[in-house]
């Protein structure tokens, strides 16, 4: 496997479970990657792995004790928990994981995690039930939301002898996943080399006549910079855009179009790629009569006019049999209920994940510069802070080449 393209340093967090012998085999894969590893081992993790393992791999001092009065002095924990340009706690155990869901702070571990302004990247390991018990999934849902990013686990047999869901990702698979971190940290600079982004992007304009049309108050803002946040990360990206006032991105495609009908088509051109992403606020219906002259206004009153439905292009491309991008990214602008009306929607488009975003009017975020994010998938959801829409569309970008590393299996 390449190495990442800025071979940077790691802090692992090695957790007492028995995949803590995996943690040794991702330690040399990011060593003859390059990345410097610091590693701190908990107490529990003592008992399955030796500090003398971790040490001889990572060519580094281990880390065990918040109360080491040498390591303290060399370096104080929270000097420790900022050193690194990513946090990776692998084994992440139940009991680390519901320590840092509730910031407790008290052995080195924790601390650490509370301690560190760096992205944490956890790959849980514990028996299936612990996984799928509630408080589990309390401690996962609160970590996704304070921005902890997920590595697995994946279904298969235990060392316990059960099987289900638990068994920490391999460390090929942790190591890809540090990868796009890292280089996504870096800019997101080439975390999408290689792949092809289609995005749609602004409203769409239905005509009643030649002078007049149907149409919404999208912008437009949040699609284009999702388009440029793709071509910084070395995407090959085509933005199908409706009507808006914004300048196209550089290095990037731009098919200008004005109905959701020729959006349809321009998608459909621009297809097979590798990530969809519908960010267009199509209208939903059109005016069933072409008319092509002016309508004038006369002693008849008011036209009648009869609206038709338009094509649904995210539904379309997700029910794709052939040439189905790998990752299919919906948008939901909901005014209320809005994981409510997400998930309902991920259902019913058959796409892989829903952004959603309160577009109620105190929210501000249609035509404003700001974006509360909220990724919906089958498994869970996870709310991103208020952030200007360039750092949102950074974001989901990182988090997008992050998604499509883990199911390409890179
Ligand atoms: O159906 P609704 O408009 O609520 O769904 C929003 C999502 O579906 C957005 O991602 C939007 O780009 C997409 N969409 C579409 N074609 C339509 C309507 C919506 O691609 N005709």
């Amino acid at each position: 496997m390449a190495a990442p393209q800025n071979p940077r340093s790691i802090l692992l967090i090695v957790g007492g479970g028995i995949a803590a012998y995996k943690s040794l085999e991702l330690i040399r894969l990011l060593r003859g990657a390059g990345v410097g590893v610091r590693t701190v081992l908990t107490k529990a993790g003592g008992q399955f792995v030796t500090a003398l393992s971790l040490a001889s791999l990572s060519g580094e001092k281990v880390y065990e004790d918040l109360f080491s009065l040498t390591d303290e002095t060399e370096m104080g924990h929270i000097q420790l928990s900022r050193s690194a340009d990513l946090v990776v706690i692998a084994p992440a155990t139940a009991d680390l994981l519901a320590k840092a869901a509730h910031g407790l702070a008290n052995d080195l571990a924790s601390t650490l995690l509370l301690a560190s302004d760096k992205p944490v990247l956890a790959a849980p390991a514990m028996n299936w039930r612990m996984w799928e018990h509630p408080a589990t999934r309390r401690n996962c849902a609160q970590l996704r939301a304070d921005g902890v990013i997920f590595v697995g686990p994946n279904e298969g047999e235990m060392a316990c002898g059960e099987s289900g869901f638990g068994r920490m990702a391999e460390p090929e698979e942790i190591f890809a996943a540090i990868r796009t971190v890292l280089d996504g940290r870096a800019v997101t600079k080439g975390a999408l080399t290689g792949k092809k982004l289609v995005v749609t992007a602004g409203p769409t304009h239905e005509p009643i006549d030649p002078v007049r049309y149907i149409a919404n108050r999208s912008s437009g803002k949040q699609g284009y910079a999702i388009a440029r946040a793709a071509v910084a990360a070395g995407a090959d990206v085509t933005l199908v855009s409706g009507p808006v006032d914004l300048s196209p991105p550089a290095g990037g495609r731009v098919i200008q179009v004005e109905t959701a009908r020729e959006m349809a088509a321009a998608v459909d051109a621009a297809l097979p790629c590798d990530i969809f992403i519908a960010a267009a606020a199509v209208a939903d219906w059109r005016v069933a009569s072409d008319h092509g002259e002016k309508i004038k206004k006369g002693s008849k009153g008011p036209p009648e006019l009869k609206l038709v439905e338009n094509p649904d292009i995210l539904a379309g491309v997700s029910g794709r049999r052939e040439a189905r991008p790998t990752l299919i990214v919906g948008f939901a602008a909901e005014t209320e209920k809005l994981i409510e009306y997400a998930r309902k929607k991920l259902a019913r488009k058959g796409c892989d994940l829903i952004v959603a975003n309160d577009v109620s009017p105190e929210a501000g975020v249609m035509g404003g510069d700001e974006n509360t994010m909220v990724i919906v998938t089958p498994e869970g959801e996870t709310r991103w802070p208020k952030l200007g829409k360039d750092d949102a569309a950074q974001r989901l970008i990182e988090y997008l080449a992050l998604r499509l590393a883990q199911r390409e299996g890179v």
